[in-house]
């Protein structure tokens, strides 16, 4: 008994994630935000780091793009729904063959621009992010990682991403939201 506590407990922390900054944008509902980045005409953006981090930023002002990974905090997820029809499709899929906010662990990851970084403070280009964004962590953008020019799309081949912004479909209304969180 006494050993399986202790694995949950171990278990638990290994779960338990701490911001490491957020993620401020123009963008406060969803509505008329950028689908992805590469739909986001530009839109720019600022990450706040918390200072103890700084160290952390060294060298990251030589990548053009970095992967932000944050959470969907303004997202409704319900567990009876793993199947959603995203953006740009009229048709359900299941949620993890979408980049729909609603999700079960509500993680979301953009490739945006990387304009400058000046003490803990990140400026940002190409953001498809709510303002107040919780963000879990930062990668560089690696073209010889991270793309695959010629991978497969599924139901997204051939789609085009030019310029799509979002609705209210996966985030609850702002009234709900300060209603039910507080917070914006
Ligand atoms: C389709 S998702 C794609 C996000 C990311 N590029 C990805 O693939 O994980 C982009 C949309 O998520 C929504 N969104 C962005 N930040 C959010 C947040 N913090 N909470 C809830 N929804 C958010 C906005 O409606 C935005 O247009």
């Amino acid at each position: 008994m006494a050993a399986r506590a202790a694995a949950a407990k171990r278990a638990e922390r290994l779960f338990q994630i701490e911001p490491i900054g957020i993620i401020h944008s123009p963008f406060r509902i969803a509505a008329g935000t950028p689908i992805q980045p590469g739909a986001a005409r530009s839109a720019a953006g600022t990450v706040i780091i918390r200072p103890a981090l700084v160290p952390a930023l060294k060298d990251l002002d030589g990548f053009e793009r970095i992967w932000l990974i944050y959470r969907f905090h303004r997202a409704r997820f319900d567990r009876s729904k793993l199947t959603v029809i995203p953006f740009l499709d009229e048709v359900p899929h299941g949620v993890f063959a979408t980049r729909a906010p609603s999700r079960p662990n509500a993680i979301g990851l953009s490739a945006v621009r990387l304009i400058s970084v000046r003490r803990n403070e990140l400026l940002i280009a190409d953001v498809d992010i709510l303002d107040g964004t919780p963000l879990l962590d930062i990668k560089p953008y690696v073209p010889q990682f991270d793309a695959f020019a010629t991978a497969r799309c599924g139901w997204l081949q051939g789609r085009n991403l030019g310029g799509n912004t979002a609705d209210q479909r996966f985030t609850p209304s702002r009234a709900f939201h300060h209603r039910a969180h507080g917070d914006c």
